[in-house]
């Protein structure tokens, strides 16, 4: 059913009261008009889980390939020539291919994350986080943010990729800046020459990294990407280069939004805080609720490769859809009581880590990496509060990430 295009519907989507608590605006979206064209974004908003999902299984008609050039496209001629390398990194690797492309780079990462690979990493994710929280519990509070859900996944990617320890800040700022375009409901030109400035400086200091395990091979991922790449039918250094900085990105504000916003749910349910105290074995479905109750990457992108109806609304050819990873998450046609967390829910099948082809390549690590973070936090802390006038959102409508979340520990 096709709805009239309705202003003050598109007007929440740029409200400040989306940045908190988007929820009650997926949910009036959702009813009111699930495929929404927003004039505010530029795009059509998926609000349906079942929308959402088919749009991502469906590469062939909902493709990847030249998705942030049309985001970019927006912007005037002589703002895009100034971001050509932008262009050029986001129309290589995984996320911004289909097959047969993306399948090549896709088998060559998925080697590295297999669920094996990732306990074998346990020990040293272990040792991370001991260390952290013996590092952020002064005086009685910690920064969450700051001190633990931050720094730990930036350390993690970091190590399996081979960056040298006094480098790691200044990756940091850097995939921080890169990624900032993408929270931009319409491209915002400032924004966007800054991730291109970042980009470029990484690529750079990439590519120095590159000749370094040329020359030297470790035992890092970099490494393994390189001999890849010399193999010759694998990987070209574009390539190279692109999953080298979507690597770095991809798995860092996300994993740090599962810890922070878990965190903070979980703070703010103190019935099911206490069951995962009395029973550390759900920490396994805890987690997959703490991921669908309040993702951290709220929304997908892909073109329609063709006209398509979706949701019975038109689609042409071309167009962009944001597919509401968030808003899927709480359909109430999927998942009972979906405002309520639940850390025994099962089935749960939310969508968090996407659907399909470009399923997180990076899932089997992030659930490691946050299971190990809660188990260790609740272990060491019998007693957490949360200091909740200390509570900030980032203003960002991609990543649903907090600024801060100060906690008082005993
Ligand atoms: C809680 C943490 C994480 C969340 C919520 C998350 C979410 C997602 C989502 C939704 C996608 C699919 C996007 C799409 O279909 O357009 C994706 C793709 C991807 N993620 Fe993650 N991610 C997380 C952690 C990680 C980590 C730790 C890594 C790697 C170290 C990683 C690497 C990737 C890569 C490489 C892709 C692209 C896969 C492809 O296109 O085939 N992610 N992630």
């Amino acid at each position: 059913m096709a709805v009239d295009y309705d202003p003050s519907l598109d007007q929440l989507l740029v409200s400040p009261e989306i940045i908190s608590d988007p929820y009650p605006i997926y949910h009036r979206l959702r009813a009111q008009d699930p495929v929404h064209w927003s004039d505010a974004w530029g795009c059509w908003v998926l609000t349906r889980y079942d929308d959402v999902v088919l749009a991502l299984r469906d590469h062939r008609r909902f493709t990847n390939v030249g998705r942030i050039a049309a985001f970019l496209d927006q912007l005037p001629d002589d703002v895009r020539a100034r971001i050509r390398p932008l262009y050029e990194n986001f129309t290589t690797g995984m996320p911004n291919t289909d097959p047969p492309e993306h399948t090549r780079v896709r088998n060559l990462v998925n080697k590295a994350f297999t669920t094996r690979v990732v306990e074998g990493m346990r020990p040293r994710v272990q040792e991370i986080v001991n260390d952290l929280l013996d590092e952020a519990e002064s005086g009685g509070t910690i920064e969450v943010i700051r001190d633990f859900a931050y720094p730990l996944p930036a350390i993690v990617i970091a190590e399996t990729l081979g960056v040298p320890a006094e480098d790691r800040d200044q990756f940091k700022e850097w995939s921080d800046d890169i990624v900032a375009f993408h929270g931009t409901g319409r491209p915002h030109v400032e924004t966007i020459l800054k991730s291109t400035e970042a980009l470029l400086e990484t690529k750079e200091w990439l590519l120095e990294l590159i000749e370094a395990r040329r020359r030297q091979p470790q035992d890092d991922l970099i490494s393994a990407l390189v001999a890849a790449e010399e193999r010759g039918d694998v990987l070209n250094e574009t390539e190279l280069v692109a999953t080298c900085i979507t690597l770095l990105t991809a798995g860092h504000e996300t994993t740090t939004g599962l810890i922070g916003n878990g965190l903070l749910a979980l703070l703010r349910n103190p019935d099911q805080l206490q069951m995962l105290r009395d029973n550390p074995d759900l920490i396994g479905t805890a987690v997959e609720e703490f991921l669908r109750f309040d993702t951290s990457f709220l929304r997908a992108w892909r073109l329609t490769a063709e006209d398509v109806e979706i949701g019975g609304q038109q689609v042409p050819k071309g167009q962009t859809l944001s597919l509401m990873l968030g808003a899927a998450n709480r359909d109430p046609a999927k998942f009972e009581e979906p405002d309520r967390l639940d850390i025994t829910r099962e089935p749960n099948l939310h969508t968090s880590f996407g659907w399909g082809i470009h399923f997180c390549a990076g899932a089997p690590l992030a659930r490691r990496e946050a299971e190990i973070a809660f188990t260790t936090l609740l272990r060491r802390f019998p007693r957490i509060e949360l200091d909740e006038a200390g509570v900030e959102w980032q203003q960002n409508n991609t990543f649903h990430n907090l600024k801060s979340l100060p906690i008082v520990v005993q």
